[in-house]
């Protein structure tokens, strides 16, 4: 897989390790309750996406793939909640002392209603070089909806599928290749945080 990214810090673009494994940390079930936070950002509106006009040097490189794969824009659609907005904080903190990182870029909820994909793409993010000022960053992702029949997240060449809802993975890079289906009948929503190494 020879999809490249941009790293912000070598001002160099490379292809990140798309075959390195994703490793399990463990499972916050226990300690979170994310039943509570999906009723409580369920109905709201959060930010939806894709934006299809984004002043990113990067955008339309990637969104040209999508117009020379046809891919069907009508399918792409994912919902970000932030606790800014949408639910406490209290649950960014407990999660980065769970994966022992409490220092952290950015964490947000993502949703995928049943029958959207996340495209095929690498996270472009304008506050990157930012972030890289105050440390390396690590990539965790997290199931949280109770349910992940049918709800599959990819990274690089591995597929999530199933587990228990609160199962804790961290990505080898994090700007690796991903993507994102809900081929299930319930919303998919995955906790995701972007840690300070
Ligand atoms: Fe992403």
């Amino acid at each position: 897989m020879d999809y490249k990214s941009w790293n912000a810090k070598t001002k160099e673009w490379y292809i990140p390790d798309h075959d390195a494994p994703l490793k399990f940390i463990g499972n916050t079930g226990n300690l979170i309750d994310w039943n509570k936070v999906i009723v409580s950002i369920e109905t709201k509106e959060g930010i939806v996406l894709p934006k299809l006009i984004w002043p990113n040097p990067h955008f339309e490189e990637m969104k040209k793939l999508y117009v020379d794969s046809n891919y069907i824009m009508d399918s792409a659609k994912w919902i970000n909640y932030y606790s800014e907005n949408d639910y406490h904080e209290e649950i960014n903190s407990m999660f980065g002392e769970f994966v022992n990182k409490p220092r952290y870029a950015r964490a947000w909820i993502s949703r995928i209603n049943p029958g959207k994909t996340a495209p095929w793409h690498w996270d472009l993010d304008d506050g990157e070089e930012e972030y890289l000022k105050n440390g390396d960053l690590l990539r965790y992702t997290c199931r949280i909806s109770p349910t992940g029949v049918g709800q599959v997240a990819i990274v690089g060449n591995t597929a999530i599928h199933g587990g228990l809802a609160g199962d804790v993975y961290l990505w080898p890079d994090h700007r690796m290749w991903h993507g994102s289906v809900n081929a299930g009948l319930t919303p998919k929503y995955q906790f995701n945080y972007l840690a300070y190494a």
